[in-house]
């Protein structure tokens, strides 16, 4: 087992497939079939790969993957677990808000993740820093992991702005938010100008943000909390190829992965790398 220097505990790596709009309800279902049986084969750490299919595919992949955590993983012979995840939620349970999906809702499903603030949400369906706080409170309330994605467009990191821009992200998304006991947090470093581009940034820049993150996070929760609650994660153009660069113990600890989680081989190379 792979130990975490920093707390001793087993290190876990969080692969998340984003499938956007991308597959219909049928090559969803056929995919997570097929990961399903891939992660049967046991492992040296913990990986937990969350699946994030179209709200309309979450009843069939939730039915496949079995919402919880998979046998296999408890029994400690497997350490690969598949998980489910939201590409988006709103902040409010239940009421007049047509066309919206509530933390309650996503919850009967076993869902366990919520993608928040995504550029392309922030890009096309003007998600502001606001809604991905009141997102991420509202995920917190219910006992889901907000995956809260922050990144530089390339006009920032042209204007050499890219630490702006990402504690601004933070400092607003982050607003009053606590962590308590096992309540999780991800972020998801996505530089906005490599997503789908099949060019990931230099690796030695995704660490530097991880850094400049970590030392934000520092204004919001104790280092305990970021070291036992929080997980950094790498997004953009991940592939089979580069995916090693972007996992790094103690600062990046898993990837987001949108085109290569689309085709199963593909993802599949991605997580025989990790395992
Ligand atoms: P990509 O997408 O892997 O296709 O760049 C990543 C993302 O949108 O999060």
């Amino acid at each position: 087992m792979v130990k975490n220097k920093k707390n001793n505990m087993t290190q876990k790596t969080h692969i998340i497939a984003n499938w956007k709009m991308q597959l219909s309800n049928q090559e969803a279902t056929d995919l997570a079939v097929a990961l399903s049986r891939e992660t049967k084969s046991s492992v040296q750490k913990q990986i937990e790969i969350i699946l994030c299919p179209s709200f309309t595919a979450l009843v069939q992949v939730s039915a496949i993957i079995g919402g919880d955590s998979s046998p296999d993983f408890r029994r400690g012979q497997n350490d690969i677990r598949l998980q489910l995840g939201a590409q988006n939620i709103f902040y409010h349970d239940k009421g007049a808000y047509t066309g919206e999906i509530s933390p309650l809702q996503l919850k009967e499903l076993k869902v366990k993740y919520a993608i928040i603030g995504h550029s392309e949400r922030r890009q096309f369906l003007n998600e502001n820093d606001h809604d991905v706080n009141l997102k991420i409170k509202a995920c917190l309330l219910n006992s889901l992991t907000p995956i809260m994605c922050i990144g530089e467009t390339f006009e920032e990191r042209r204007l050499g702005k890219t630490a702006v821009a990402l504690i601004r992200q933070l400092t607003r998304g982050l607003e009053d938010v606590k962590l308590e006991n096992d309540q999780k947090l991800i972020i998801a470093y996505e530089p906005v100008w490599v997503i789908g581009r099949g060019q990931a940034v230099d690796p030695e820049e995704a660490l530097q943000a991880a850094q400049i993150i970590k030392r934000v996070l520092l204004d919001f929760f104790t280092p305990e909390i970021i070291a036992n609650n929080i997980t950094i994660i790498y997004g953009g153009s991940v592939d089979a190829g580069n995916v090693k660069n972007f996992v790094v113990p103690g600062l990046l600890e898993g990837v987001l992965v949108g085109s290569a989680s689309l085709i199963f081989e593909k993802f599949s190379k991605i997580i025989d790398v990790l395992k």
